[in-house]
């Protein structure tokens, strides 16, 4: 199984290429620079890469380079002023796509622009294949599966320790400024909507009594979930210590002098809480834990398992929500091994992963 890894240069490019090596993959390092792509080959003991060099206003260089792989994943953020180029090339060489993203304006467009272009193509496209937006997504599937129709999802993220984020995850920060003002799309009655108050502005941890206080944010899973889950309102929570934090857009002159990003020690010490919180229509609520460490490591799991699937099973041809591609439960206990534990919980009832 070969991959065409878009980025291949950056934080998380490398973190997915030692991945995907891992898991036995081949992989193609893909990027605009070459020097930089070469030494991501090094940095994850690449002797003899494949190494093409293809930046994104380059569409015939861009298919000519996904043509050598079975699919691609795209690392190269910030997303909205790039992703579309790399999904239209990957479509137009007939091959699977996923990516790392987080910006939820960028994933809506991907949903709203390529999804008949894909089908036409019989590639699926599969974007925000990432730590949050894949158990979020997955979770929301087994709580709809459990509840029936259901009133409301909140998806809800806590993130603590773990040495802050990477220069790219700061970038897109920047690019995703104005819907992180707003407090991110929320779904309700069958259309995404920016202004809508928040239904909750604090949640009880798992394992506490104490109310944490949460805030609205643009959570990419906000978009995939309505696309399987029949839900009249979701909406995007982040621990409102976390929001704010990520609420200030830094100088991008700062952030080229910071580190690319979390040094290994300090992802060693990330923890992240995932809580996915469901109302049915008949007033019967459920709620889904996912609980990991180090997301950018977690993400380069997730990433080389999407895809791996995508070309191994193959889903359906279109743009596709998580759960939408696999099956919920199977994936999310194939990250057991890389300690993410998951929980459904309905009442007293204990649905465990763990
Ligand atoms: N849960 C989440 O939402 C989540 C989790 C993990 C990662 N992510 C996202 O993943 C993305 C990557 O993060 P990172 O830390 O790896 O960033 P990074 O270290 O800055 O790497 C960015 C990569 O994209 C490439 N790139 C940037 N702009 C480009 C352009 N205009 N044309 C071609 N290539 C371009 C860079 O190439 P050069 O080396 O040539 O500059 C580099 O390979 C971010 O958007 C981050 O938010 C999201």
């Amino acid at each position: 199984m070969k991959i065409a890894v878009y980025g291949a240069s950056g934080y998380q490019g490398k973190l997915v290429l030692a991945e995907a090596i891992r898991r036995g993959l081949t992989v193609v390092l893909v990027g605009r620079d070459a020097v930089r792509l070469q030494h991501a080959a090094a940095a994850v003991d690449l002797s003899s890469p494949d190494v093409r060099v293809a930046p994104v206003d380059d569409h015939d260089a861009l298919v000519a380079a996904f043509g050598t792989a079975d699919a691609v994943v795209n690392c190269a953020g910030p997303f909205a002023p790039t992703g579309a180029a790399v999904v239209r090339a990957a479509i137009a060489a007939s091959r699977h796509y996923v990516d790392t993203a987080g910006e939820q304006p960028y994933i809506k467009a991907i949903f709203d622009t390529f999804g008949v272009q894909a089908q036409a193509a019989g590639v699926t496209v599969l974007p925000a294949a990432n730590d949050a937006c894949v158990p979020g997504d997955l979770i929301a599937a087994l709580l709809a599966e459990r509840l029936g129709p259901l009133e409301e999802i909140s998806s809800i993220h806590l993130i603590a320790g773990g040495g802050g984020p990477s220069r790219g995850s700061l970038r897109s920060v920047v690019e995703s400024i104005d819907i992180i003002m707003v407090g991110g799309l929320v779904y309700h009655d069958g259309d995404w909507r920016v202004g809508l108050p928040p239904r909750k502005t604090s949640i009880i941890l798992p394992r506490s009594a104490q109310a944490v206080p949460v805030a609205k944010f643009p959570l990419p899973e906000v978009v995939t979930i309505p696309h399987h889950v029949q839900v009249r309102h979701v909406e995007g929570l982040a621990e409102a210590a976390l929001a704010a934090r990520l609420s200030v857009p830094i100088d991008p002159s700062i952030i080229s002098g910071l580190p690319e990003g979390p040094a290994e020690q300090a992802r060693a010490t990330q923890r992240f809480t995932y809580l996915i919180d469901a109302v049915a229509l008949d007033g019967r609520r459920a709620r889904g834990v996912v609980e990991g460490p180090d997301t950018y490591g977690t993400t380069a799991v997730i990433a080389v398992e999407s895809v791996r699937r995508l070309i191994a099973d193959s889903a359906k041809p279109g743009v596709l929500a998580p759960a939408q591609a696999y099956d919920p439960a199977a994936f999310l206990h194939s990250l057991l091994p890389h300690n993410v534990r998951w929980t459904v919980q309905e009442g007293e009832e204990h649905t465990a992963g763990n």
